[in-house]
């Protein structure tokens, strides 16, 4: 059978309501039933229902449409969110882009509605496949789908791109790998043949690739975006116009309905870092979110909320009126107290608690077992931290 007559049978209606019926049911449950219809088997059925239950945050007007075919589990991981893709398409003009590393195509949707034509490339045959499938299920016209070595088609065409976009693959191997030179395809022995092609790239890379790395082994750079959803970091998204220096330009973002924020240090911007005060543990303590700590900008933002911190490497922030537009975590102080972790014990035994280790050589879970307490609490917290005064607990409420 034609794979896409194989979509064509997920994609009737009585398999359909099967599926929707059963986004809840417990897999193992599914598979022991085994598949309902003759020509669909189990395994299609529940990486439909996997993949539709991951898209339904991740992905949610991908989830409204029914002709979505969703990959395996692994290939979905390592899309890009609506949240994100939407915000990478805003920073593409021209007319003519090229994707290296197509995958499921998330990108490549977006990207569709702000550039002429789009080319995805991907050396995956069903993921191509797939992707093939869903722009038409999304009525997408202006993306051509090429199933190639994408390095391989780049050093044979004589086009030279408004944009070459590459995520490159974080598994190598079966391995996970964050670093660039671990991923594929692997950017930084393709740099000039990119620069060649392309007017503009943009890499996407991990949350876990250090920052001052890619300004080591990147060239052209003109900005940095950073990229959080709900106060957790997702992507690194590296701009470059192959200019002759790296610019450290900075755009900082979190998505979320509580504390969305966009903050810019352009490449002019003197960080400020020297300027920050050090003081004792005043009546408010901040803790900035993570596209910030990211960054490691934190010092340039405390000074610019003119903020104290409680010791040079200690990144926690006092103040003693409270700054409610900080873009981060607020902490009421009750007390500051020397740590004597026995009667600390007396006290938590038993109890729920949250603890935050700054900077003071023992993890949160050695405090736990040395209070014998329970994580846990809306807004009790024990936070244990270096300050100029020495090693400190301060109990806090959440603010
Ligand atoms: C992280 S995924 C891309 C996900 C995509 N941005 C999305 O949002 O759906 C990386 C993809 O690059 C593909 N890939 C790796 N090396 C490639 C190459 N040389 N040519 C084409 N595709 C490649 C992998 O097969 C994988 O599907």
């Amino acid at each position: 059978m034609k794979q896409e007559d194989r979509y064509k049978e997920l994609q009737m209606t009585k398999v359909l309501q099967f599926i929707e019926d059963n986004l809840t049911t417990p897999i193992p449950s599914l598979v022991l039933k085994g598949s309902p219809f003759e020509s669909v088997s189990i395994h299609s059925l529940v990486n439909q229902i996997v993949g539709k239950n991951k898209a339904k945050k991740k992905l949610p007007s991908w989830f409204e449409n029914k002709n979505i075919i969703y990959p395996p589990k692994v290939n979905l991981e390592q899309t890009s969110s609506e949240i994100t893709a939407n915000h990478k398409s805003k920073l593409i003009f021209g007319k003519r882009l090229i994707d290296l590393t197509g995958g499921f195509g998330v990108d490549d949707f977006y990207f569709s509605k702000r550039i002429q034509k789009l080319t995805y490339a991907e050396l995956n045959k069903k993921l191509y496949e797939i992707a093939n499938h869903n722009f038409k299920a999304l009525s997408v016209k202006n993306i051509q789908c090429l199933n190639v070595d994408s390095i391989d088609y780049l050093k044979k065409t004589n086009f030279k791109y408004d944009w070459i976009y590459v995520d490159p693959s974080r598994r190598n191997k079966n391995q996970k790998v964050f670093l660039l030179k671990d991923s594929l395809p692997n950017l930084l022995e393709h740099q000039d043949l990119l620069k060649e092609k392309s007017k503009n790239l943009m890499i996407k890379t991990s949350p876990m690739y250090d920052i001052e790395m890619g300004y080591k082994e990147l060239s052209g750079i003109k900005e940095l975006h950073i990229i959080s959803v709900k106060n957790e970091v997702k992507e690194l998204v590296w701009v470059i116009d192959w200019r002759a220096a790296n610019s450290r330009a900075m755009k900082l973002f979190n998505y979320s309905s509580l504390k969305k924020y966009r903050f810019e240090k352009a490449e002019t911007d003197e960080i400020q870092t020297d300027l920050i005060s050090l003081s004792k543990c005043d009546k408010y303590v901040y803790e900035f979110n993570s596209s910030i700590m990211k960054s490691g900008l934190y010092d340039h933002f405390a000074s610019k909320y003119n903020l104290d911190k409680l010791e040079k490497n200690t990144n926690l922030y006092t103040t003693n009126s409270m700054i409610t537009s900080f873009p981060g975590k607020i902490y009421r102080i009750e007390n500051t107290d020397t740590i004597h972790f026995k009667k600390l014990k007396k006290d938590y035994k038993g109890k729920f608690v949250n603890i935050i280790s700054k900077n003071v050589k023992i993890s949160t879970e050695s405090i736990r077992k040395k209070l014998n307490c329970n994580i846990g609490s809306d807004s009790d917290y024990l936070i244990f931290a270096k300050t100029i005064e020495g090693n400190r607990v301060l109990k806090a409420t959440r603010v």
